[in-house]
């Protein structure tokens, strides 16, 4: 993936602060999780400027195809490593996609979308790393 640098995000407060606990300790993973952030502080970003409004839509397009390209990798990561867990993580991320559907669906106005989408990144995303991505860390050893 490319940069995910969105004109004018540098001045206003980001959704979603990276740190270093959020680590997992595989470094594509923890790539792809900085990734995650990023996009869901350029939305937030377009969304609290006005004047940006029209850029919003392929930006919500790009995060969507992230997090399943992202939950994709996961998942083969995990099986790879023999993660017990697995079975029950999928299903964590197949009801994100499908909370992510529902939302994408019964959304008509832009606005209204983005305030939902920034919302809901909190627990998709980060809440979702500190539950349960965290639970691969000790089989990485
Ligand atoms: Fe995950």
């Amino acid at each position: 993936m490319g940069s995910f640098k969105y004109k004018g995000e540098d001045n206003m407060t980001d959704l979603l602060v990276w740190n270093a606990e959020y680590c997992i300790g595989e470094d594509t993973i923890d790539a792809e999780h900085q990734n995650l952030f990023h996009l869901a502080n350029a939305v937030f970003k377009v969304k609290l400027s006005e004047s940006k409004i029209d850029n919003i839509g392929p930006l919500i397009h790009k995060l969507y195809e992230y997090m399943k390209y992202h939950f994709d990798h996961e998942e083969e990561f995990m099986d790879a490593i023999g993660f017990t867990e697995a079975d029950f993580h999928k299903t964590k991320h197949s009801e994100i996609i499908a909370e992510m559907n529902a939302m994408l669906k019964s959304s008509h106005q832009i606005s209204v979308l983005a305030d939902k989408l920034a919302a809901m990144m909190v627990k998709w995303v980060l809440k979702h790393i500190l539950e349960e991505d965290i639970k691969i860390k000790p089989y990485l050893r």
